[in-house]
């Protein structure tokens, strides 16, 4: 029997009683599906697997993402070329050296945001593994997204309903000051338009599509835009709305991006290692596909 403590009174969950070493039968998926409807964050403590492992679990929720939104895609680490390197390490397994390019845009993993919101598609899931932490730091902060719409005035709702962003990886570096990419890279990382409201298909509940990689708001002056996002930004990550995860090596935590947002925090990179795997799922469609 798997059972689910909430961590915050309706966001984020604690699951007692997986073993992600072995397949999921079809009740234990659909539980853990409507406790993602749910709390939209799970935390799965002692899990000890491997890369198969979590790609196994992963796939009962969807289809993986297939292409990884990195620079330097080609320098990759681990075996499966699906699976997202969260880590501050290279292709060796060493620490990646202070000056790498691999270092200051994987930097841009600390400002607020919901992953692959740049892909035309973006993602529904992600679920992270910590495989080696460093001793302080690195804690990994969520936000509620569908808390934070509910909480803003309906003269605001009314406001946002209807706004239509474009997202970029270009965008959240140019945040950092990370301007240097290749040509190939530009058109790789084309900006992609995404609702701004979104209609959560599992609870029926709207909540706030944010992410650092909003750079445009359609039919909006470009101060007034990326105003309103800070403003809006500041509002969803609140203290009440966020949760804060302290990881410990073996925890698997899955969150859904689609109402969620969340961000990694400072840790001392360039002395321990903070080895996390993702594996991440698509969504069905792109957000203004999407019934709202
Ligand atoms: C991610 C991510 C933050 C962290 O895995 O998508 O943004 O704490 N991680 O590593
Ligand atoms: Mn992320």
């Amino acid at each position: 029997m798997l059972s689910f403590t909430p961590i915050q009174t309706t966001f984020a969950a604690r699951v007692e009683g997986a073993n992600l070493r072995s397949p999921l039968n079809d009740a234990q998926a659909a539980d853990i599906e409507s406790a993602m409807d749910r709390y939209g964050v799970l935390v799965f403590p002692g899990q000890h697997i491997d890369d198969e492992q979590q790609m196994d679990f992963g796939v009962r929720f969807g289809p993986i993402e297939t292409t990884r939104a990195t620079v330097d895609a080609q320098k990759h680490r681990l075996k499966h070329s699906a699976m997202n390197d969260i880590s501050n390490l290279d292709e060796k397994g060493e620490i990646l050296a202070a000056d790498d390019r691999r270092r200051f845009f994987s930097l841009g993993n600390r400002l607020w945001h919901s992953d692959s919101s740049f892909k035309a598609t973006p993602s529904k899931y992600s679920l992270l593994h910590a495989r080696s932490i460093p001793p302080d730091g690195g804690e990994t902060e969520f936000a509620d997204m569908r808390a934070a719409w509910d909480a803003l005035p309906a003269t605001m709702q009314a406001q946002l309903r209807e706004l239509v962003c474009d997202h970029s990886l270009i965008y959240s570096r140019a945040q950092l000051g990370f301007g240097e990419f290749t040509d190939a890279e530009k058109r790789q990382f084309a900006p992609v338009p995404q609702r701004l409201v979104r209609r959560h298909a599992g609870s029926g509940r709207l909540s706030i599509f944010l992410s650092a990689h909003i750079g445009e708001i359609h039919g909006m002056p470009k101060p007034e835009a990326l105003m309103l996002i800070r403003d809006l930004m500041e509002h969803a990550t609140q203290p009440r709305f966020v949760y804060s995860h302290r990881w410990e090596v073996g925890d698997l935590v899955m969150w859904d991006n689609r109402c969620t947002m969340h961000r990694g925090r400072a840790y001392d990179d360039k002395r321990y290692k903070r080895d996390m795997r993702r594996v991440t799922l698509s969504d069905v469609a792109p957000t203004l596909e999407q019934v709202v």
